[in-house]
């Protein structure tokens, strides 16, 4: 479950990146994220993450509040950035474990997680070299199965698909599904409409920091019959 109660964020003062943002992401809810490039959505995902605090508002996740209880709403959260190259010169098998001891993951339940996800993500035999020599894809796959390292109960993932094949896209869909179906939440951003389309039961449409839409694609497209959606979003944008 997320909570994010008027929440606004300045950046130097200057740049209002988000004005008075509300929004809930329910438990067994999976939620799109999108909005034109700039309109706040890394921000809002770095706040609902601890790694900036709001100027105004409240964000709860699981019930603890990211800035008062930002140990217990971390430990809740499986956070993916949007970009994926850190700890370059670790190998991809020191970073996961790296990120196994700042989670305490108990060793068995480590070693399980690995294996699988590294598996069906196809990235077993790259483990062993420097995330250096990794292309795009194989880092983000990387900080997907890191992610997912404590088995956390929220999602929170920026631009994940960004980069993976059609077999991994494929796979962190059918995750993501999975994931929510067993009660959990996912709120992730995407520029790609057929992904939200297919996936999410509910989108938030955000630009320059305010909230457009918030509901579900198939109410969207009702109110807007004989479009498809890159016109609906175009227009609802104001970038048609
Ligand atoms: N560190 C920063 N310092 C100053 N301004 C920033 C910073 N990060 C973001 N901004 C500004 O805040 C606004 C929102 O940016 P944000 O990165 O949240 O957008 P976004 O929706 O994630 O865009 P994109 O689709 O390109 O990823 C933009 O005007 C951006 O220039
Ligand atoms: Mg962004």
């Amino acid at each position: 479950m997320i909570e994010f109660k008027a929440v606004s964020k300045t950046y130097n003062g200057k740049v209002k990146a988000l004005d008075n943002m509300n929004f809930t992401v329910g438990d067994g809810e999976l939620v799109g994220f999108i909005g034109p490039n700039g309109s706040g959505k890394t921000t809002t995902i770095k706040l609902l993450s601890g790694i900036l605090t709001p100027d105004k508002g409240t964000i709860q996740v699981n019930g603890f509040d990211v800035s008062k209880e930002p140990l217990k709403a971390k430990a809740c959260i499986g956070y993916i950035a949007d970009n994926p190259d850190i700890f370059l010169r670790l190998k991809g098998i020191e970073f996961l474990n790296f990120i196994g001891d700042v989670y305490k993951t108990p060793a068995d339940e480590r070693k399980k997680t690995i294996d699988d996800l590294a598996e069906r993500f196809e990235l077993s035999k790259a483990l062993n070299s420097q995330i250096l020599s990794y292309s795009h894809g194989m880092r983000q796959k990387l900080m997907v199965i890191a992610a997912l390292m404590h088995k956390p109960e929220v999602w929170i993932l920026d631009e994940p698909m960004t980069g993976l094949d059609p077999k991994s896209s494929f796979e962190l869909k059918a995750l993501m599904k999975e994931h929510t179906k067993a009660g959990n939440s996912v709120f992730f951003s995407t520029h790609v409409l057929e992904v939200a389309e297919k996936l999410c039961d509910k989108v938030i449409i955000i630009k320059k920091g305010h909230k457009l839409y918030d509901g579900t694609l198939a109410e969207l497209e009702k109110r807007n019959k004989d479009k498809n959606l890159e016109d609906i979003f175009l227009e609802i944008t104001g970038t048609k």
